[in-house]
């Protein structure tokens, strides 16, 4: 696989791409710090990646998108996976209290990773069709108290992602939407973990399998796919009860 992947320096995405860097696939790690990029690049050489490339972008800087996707194309001699894990978590006082922070949030996790998708979109299908990766959440799929604002985002980005592999399934283009529960890394650091928070390395494992057989969701840990069943079902009086 030739593999673009915005948000490989840290946490899932780094497990991610030294997964795909282990096995042989070609990857280009995007993102917005030279220094951690190029750090990353090389525990991915260390690792036994053979074609490994660097390419800066920025997600609070769309402009940028298309460029760095055609420069990652450019270092691996074309593209057939493009894989979006970077974003931003904020806590819901935090949110409520700083409205810059909050239009920071909305802006990377929903209009700028759309716009994103958006530029890979178009380039995976001019090139015959690939897979289009991105990491949503469980928390898009109700309204929830602690994670009122940061879940509208993933809420949105889940519903982009389904109506993109409604469309253009057929045309070639694997879209497969994650929905990570809560893992261990760096944005949750410092969170109480809940029962059943996954580790990245699994998590990850999870997910190139997905992206190996095209899923278009994948909840991970899968137990979350369970959890989240039940809490889809929970009436609106009894969500606005508890504190979950
Ligand atoms: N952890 C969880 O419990 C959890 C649960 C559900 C969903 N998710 C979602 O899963 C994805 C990955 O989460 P994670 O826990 O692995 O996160 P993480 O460990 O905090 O890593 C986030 C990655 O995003 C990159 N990033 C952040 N802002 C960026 C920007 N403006 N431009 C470019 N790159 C940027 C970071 O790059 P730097 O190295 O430059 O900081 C880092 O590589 C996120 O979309 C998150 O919302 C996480």
């Amino acid at each position: 696989m030739k593999v673009a992947l915005l948000g490989g320096t840290r946490g899932m995405g780094r497990s991610l791409a030294r997964l795909f860097a282990e096995r042989g696939d070609a990857v280009c790690l995007l993102g917005r710090d030279p220094a951690e990029l190029e750090r990353s690049a090389e525990d991915l050489r260390a690792r036994g990646g053979k074609q490994v490339g660097t390419v800066p972008c920025d997600l609070l800087k769309p402009e940028g998108f298309g460029p760095a996707l055609d420069a990652a194309s450019g270092q691996l001699g074309g593209l057939n996976t493009v894989v979006i894990t970077a974003g931003m978590f904020a806590g819901q006082e935090e949110l409520e209290n700083d409205g810059a922070l909050a239009e920071r949030l909305l802006r990377a996790n929903f209009t700028n990773t759309v716009v994103f998708c958006e530029e890979a979109r178009r380039r995976l299908l001019a090139g015959g069709g690939g897979t289009l990766c991105a990491f949503s959440s469980v928390a898009g799929e109700r309204g929830r108290k602690p994670v009122v604002i940061y879940g509208a985002t993933k809420a949105g980005l889940s519903a982009y992602l389904e109506g993109l592999d409604h469309k253009f399934r057929a045309a070639g283009l694997r879209t497969v939407c994650v929905k990570p529960g809560f893992v261990k890394t760096g944005m949750t650091a410092g969170l109480k973990p809940p029962p059943f928070a996954g580790e990245p390395d699994a998590v990850a494992r999870r997910v190139l399998g997905a992206i190996d057989r095209g899923k278009p969701v994948v909840y991970a840990p899968g137990i979350w796919a369970l959890i989240m069943l039940v809490i889809r079902s929970l009436p609106r009086t009894v969500m606005r009860k508890i504190g979950f």
